[in-house]
């Protein structure tokens, strides 16, 4: 029996990374002085792009007593490219850093991914943590190890899953956002709400676009850290992260490659991707048409709705055959069969997704 069990927990061991280590707010920053105390990097690297050097930086430096060097790359998705993890690796090299060196990423989901990814591959792997400035980096991005970069046009098509030594949270950073960039990053705070919390959903419906309290990203970011945990390579649990971006990915494709359209932010996008999903959960799974309704409603309140004409459609539909999470020539959709009870790898028709589309389209 205790030869089972000492299998079964080894078996365990080895199919898992080790759980993410996450510190809130001030603390936070003892946690790391802490850590760089203990470890003695040979030396601390901070990553950063024009905005967080200017804006973020400060807010780090004031709670860091460590000498730090500072790389500054361009900030956007577009710089997320195999040149510029080259500039990286050129000014670490330059700076002289080494595998006992510590690289700490200043900034939202482009930076963590990018900066995690370099320092797993420089000089085959330097220790790294991550500092999520965009409530998306601070509820998503920065969390759970997917490091990586763009190739051609695909997006994170080169990585590596690894999780950074720690996370640090602290809603300062928050203040550097735009309201528009705000509520774009809330919308993976009521994902969560929806595939696992209803507690959390049933807060979000009292959210007034305004004040976002730092308790629901600290319970965002917990749920996160909690669904890795058990499943880091994304076989199964994980999948249920992907709710509304089937859709909501292929819209947001759509956008940017439509000329002389209005660009929409991941989240914007994924909004829409989730009253639509909710809509398939409804025709496929039993959805109950009442809640349906309300999930609209609420996220209808901050996600300005979008017309989409039947040439739009049909573009959408065709970039849903592209989209990464699709396995075997199938696009898998993740649902819900009530709030906080999802199920991922979920096939539907054309015609139900069109029905998806008529709905959050019908005012
Ligand atoms: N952003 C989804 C995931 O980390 O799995």
């Amino acid at each position: 029996m205790i030869f089972i069990v000492i299998c079964v927990k080894f078996f365990h061991y080895i199919m898992t990374l080790p759980i993410e280590t996450i510190f809130y707010d001030l603390e936070s920053y003892n946690q790391l002085q802490s850590y760089l105390l203990q470890t003695k990097p040979s030396t601390v690297f901070v990553l950063v792009d024009e905005n967080t050097h200017k804006h973020c930086l400060p807010i780090l430096k004031n709670h860091l007593q460590y000498d730090i060097q500072t790389i500054e790359i361009p900030a956007g998705e577009s710089f997320k490219n195999i040149e510029t993890v080259q500039k990286i690796w050129q000014n670490l090299t330059d700076l002289g850093a080494d595998r006992k060196s510590l690289l700490i990423n200043l900034g939202g989901g482009v930076l963590t991914d990018m900066g995690g990814f370099v320092a797993l591959t420089f000089k085959r792997g330097m220790k790294f943590i991550n500092i999520p400035t965009t409530l998306l980096g601070m509820v998503d991005a920065a969390i759970g190890g997917k490091t990586g970069i763009d190739f051609n046009d695909l997006k994170n098509q080169i990585g590596i899953i690894a999780p950074p030594e720690m996370v640090l949270i602290d809603p300062t950073y928050l203040q550097t956002l735009s309201a528009r960039e705000l509520i774009s990053g809330m919308a993976e705070v009521f994902k969560y709400g929806l595939i696992a919390d209803e507690n959390l959903w049933k807060k979000l419906m009292d959210f007034d676009g305004n004040h976002i309290d730092p308790e629901i990203i600290y319970t965002s970011a917990e749920i996160k850290k909690n669904v890795v945990a058990q499943d880091p390579f994304e076989d199964g649990l994980r999948k249920s992260l992907n709710f509304g971006h089937t859709l909501g990915h292929a819209i947001e494709t759509y956008f940017m490659t439509k000329s002389n359209s209005q660009r929409l932010l991941h989240g914007e996008a994924i909004a829409i991707g989730m009253i639509m999903a909710v809509h398939l959960s409804y025709q496929t799974q039993g959805f109950a048409a009442a809640k349906m309704d309300e999930i609209k409603s609420v996220l209808l309140k901050f996600y300005t709705p979008i017309q989409l004409e039947e040439n739009d459609i049909r573009d959408i539909l065709n970039l849903l055959k592209h989209d990464k999470k699709n396995f075997k020539n199938q696009i898998n959709f993740v649902l819900l069969e009530s709030i906080s009870d999802v199920i991922w790898d979920c096939q539907v028709s054309e015609i139900q997704i069109r029905n998806a589309i008529a709905y959050y389209l019908k005012s």
